[in-house]
């Protein structure tokens, strides 16, 4: 199939990454395809990269690991195809450091495409060039962030970098670069193989297709489930889930993991894609929806998900490095009952300048859940 109409159909199909920002993934493709064509390259030399982002960090979320370990070859497949729409000629998988399983089952079925001539010089004799390299990463929450991860790769402290110039035109080496989470890839074959019409039976007009969803809490059936996008939050929980246990009642759902935003039970009707979720200020994230029956003290979930993220920070910017900090300090005094006059006003000030004065997501979104519980009286501070 011609590049051009790969990049054709998926944008047809209305993909969108999977990884948290919801970028168009056709879009991103195509700026690549354009930045590699318009450099020369000397035989031998890296054209640019395709980055597969499997650093799987965020709280709550396993659907990347499940699919790595599970369907390995599918990612595999997805790389190629994008190798081949965009002319790269180089691949990274960088696997999260807790994922040795995932790790092994990919690094053994690249062996298994290299020897049947998937991989390497002149696959399937159609001159296409393409390998692929594993990477481990050592556990930092931050270097699932874009440019980080770059930074990892190519040996350095994993900080990220200021965007603009984005990796599309600037990425990995300084070459153009296409990086795309696990479960964007993995819808990848499908819509080759099927067309953007075959993609578009699930899900909304404007969230096309299905997404997996990590399910987790006071639920009585946690696991992975794939939904077609739209699905109502009370069906998620209610039905795929089973509810709450016997006697307890639901509390809230925290949607988008650590970096997401708590949902009351008033909230449980809300479609599950990325426009519906928006509107009622939360964000569909990394897909995790983290449920909290009456019996959960959700000032210990704050205490946790703060802590997390004054660990996590790394530093390079002020309103994140010492604003992760004062957030922890203040809800852990919340939580253990000692809250002082003010302390509403300030993790509110924190969370407003963290939002709009961080470098990276990170930061941006540090101080999210614990706004959302405030704003619906689920955590109250004086
Ligand atoms: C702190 C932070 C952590 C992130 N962690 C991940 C991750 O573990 N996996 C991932 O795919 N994207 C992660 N992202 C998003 C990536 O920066 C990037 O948007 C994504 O890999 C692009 O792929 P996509 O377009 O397929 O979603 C993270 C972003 C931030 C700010
Ligand atoms: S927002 Fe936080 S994690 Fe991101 S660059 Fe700044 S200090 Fe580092």
């Amino acid at each position: 199939m011609p590049r051009e109409q790969i990049i054709a159909d998926l944008k047809a199909a209305g993909l969108v990454g999977r990884g948290g920002a919801a970028f168009p993934t056709g879009v991103k493709w195509e700026g690549a395809a354009k930045e590699i064509q318009a450099r020369a390259v000397p035989a031998g030399e890296a054209t640019g990269y395709i980055i597969c982002n499997a650093d799987e960090s965020e709280t709550g979320t396993f659907k990347d690991r499940i699919l790595m370990e599970r369907d390995p070859h599918r990612l595999i497949e997805a790389m190629i195809i994008a190798a081949h729409a965009v002319a790269a000629n180089r691949g990274i998988i960088y696997v999260r450091g807790e994922y040795p399983l995932a790790f092994t089952r990919l690094s053994d079925a690249v062996e298994d495409a290299r020897a049947n001539q998937l991989l390497g010089i002149n696959i399937l004799n159609s001159g296409l060039e393409f390998d692929i390299e594993m990477r481990a990463g050592a556990g930092a929450y931050v270097c699932g962030e874009e440019t980080a991860l770059m930074e990892s790769i190519e040996g350095r402290r994993g900080e990220p970098r200021v965007k603009p110039p984005f990796p599309t035109t600037h990425g990995l080496f300084g070459k153009p670069t296409v990086i795309n989470n696990v479960e964007t890839l993995a819808n990848v074959p499908g819509i080759v193989m099927n067309g953007p019409r075959w993609y578009r039976q699930w899900g909304t007009e404007r969230s096309p297709g299905t997404r997996l969803v990590c399910l987790s809490g006071s639920v009585r059936k946690p696991g992975l489930y794939e939904i077609s996008m739209g699905l109502p939050l009370r069906s998620l929980i209610f039905n795929l889930g089973g509810g709450m246990a016997r006697g307890r009642t639901l509390q809230a759902a925290l949607v988008g993991g650590a970096a997401g935003a708590f949902l009351t039970p008033q909230q449980m009707d809300v479609p599950m894609d990325f426009q519906s979720l928006t509107a009622v200020g939360a964000t569909f994230g990394s897909g995790a929806v983290m449920v909290f029956d009456d019996s959960v003290a959700l000032w210990s979930v704050m205490r946790g998900i703060t802590k997390f993220f004054a660990h996590e920070s790394c530093g390079k910017c002020f309103p994140c490095q010492l604003g992760t900090q004062r957030q922890m300090e203040i809800v852990a005094r919340a939580a253990s009952g000692q809250g002082r006059s003010g302390d509403h006003d300030a993790l509110i000030a924190l969370g407003q300048t963290m939002r709009d004065a961080s470098l990276c997501g990170l930061g941006q979104t540090a101080a999210s859940a614990l706004l959302s519980a405030l704003d619906k009286k689920l955590v109250q501070a004086p």
